[in-house]
């Protein structure tokens, strides 16, 4: 096909295609690379996260629990013995100012219908559950938007049987509080829910995609430019000069033995006028002769 193209032609398709490979390994590589970008501040951010919800609950436990208990061994008081009800709370408020972060304990069997595991929930437990893995990370729409989430699992120990056993076993209060139906039957060892943190990466895509929108736009401008910078050097320093050749050489074939062959510069179009120049000497000289 590039054969037969005129030289003009052949080199802006071949830079053409040049530049749409190169789009394409940019672009490509480009979004790569930002995604990834992208994830790792995630990463960064849940991670975050975790290690200070992680941080508050050994407090509570090794703190706070242990002396409430000393002091007040017959009263109920969750706020300050259950791990859980505190990151609740505490999660609660860090919602008030980024609203978009999302900290859920879920569980399939839950004591608040609140923390009951939605469907993508669920199936991360039962995979905790089979052994398949101790940790769940990736990308996932919640409502309607994109979050980057991270899942553990939530194991019963000893210390937490005497709330989550039966209903009977448990304080008074509590179960006045969440009921008799959901929420028991722990086994120690046993995966017993999870514990997720979302965070939305919308935002942080968008701004990638918008990075990517700018840059394929200077790109391009920039390859338009060298374009048409390309296709003018080559008019001037290659069109334009051989079809001066064609029309001289046409005329002195013809017999107008008064034009002449002429090149600027020094290249090979040059070389080829003075052969051609030289070609012009020897016919007026043959002609000269039979013309004798
Ligand atoms: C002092 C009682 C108590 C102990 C001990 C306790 N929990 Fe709970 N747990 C609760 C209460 C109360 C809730 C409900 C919190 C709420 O309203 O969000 C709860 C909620 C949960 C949930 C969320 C699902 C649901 O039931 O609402 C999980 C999962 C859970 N507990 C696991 C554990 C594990 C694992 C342990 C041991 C490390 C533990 N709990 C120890 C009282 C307890």
């Amino acid at each position: 096909m590039l054969r037969n193209m005129t030289i003009r032609k052949r080199i802006l398709t071949i830079l053409t295609i040049v530049y749409l490979i190169s789009m394409v390994l940019a672009v490509g590589g480009g979004y790569y690379v930002l995604r990834q970008d992208t994830i790792r501040e995630a990463e960064e951010k849940t991670q975050l996260f975790s290690a200070a919800m992680s941080a508050s609950q050994q407090y509570l436990a090794s703190q706070i629990r242990p002396k409430v208990l000393e002091q007040l061994p017959e009263i109920y008081f969750p706020e300050a013995t259950v791990g859980i009800v505190m990151l609740t709370e505490v999660s609660k408020m860090i919602q008030e100012n980024y609203p978009e972060y999302i900290f859920r304990i879920a569980s399939p069997n839950s004591l608040n219908p609140a923390n009951n595991s939605d469907a993508f929930e669920s199936k991360t437990i039962d995979a905790f559950d089979m052994g398949d893995s101790d940790q769940w990370r990736g990308f996932i729409e919640r409502d309607g938007k994109n979050f980057y989430a991270i899942a553990t699992p939530m194991i019963a120990a000893e210390g937490c049987i005497w709330c989550h056993d039966t209903p009977e076993r448990a304080h008074p209060d509590m179960v006045a509080r969440y009921g008799k139906s959901s929420g028991y039957g722990y086994v120690a060892g046993d995966v017993v829910g999870g514990r997720f943190i979302y965070v939305p990466v919308e935002v942080a895509l968008q701004q990638a995609r918008l990075k990517l929108a700018y840059f394929t736009g200077g790109f391009s401008v920039f390859f338009l430019l060298a374009l048409v910078v390309v296709d003018r050097i080559i008019v001037r320093s290659v069109v334009k000069p051989i079809e001066n050749i064609v029309s001289v050489a046409d005329d002195i074939s013809r017999g107008k033995m008064d034009r002449e062959f002429e090149a600027q510069g020094n290249d090979e179009i040059k070389t080829l006028v003075d052969a051609f120049k030289r070609m012009k000497v020897s016919l007026a000289k043959a002609m000269d002769i039979l013309s004798r």
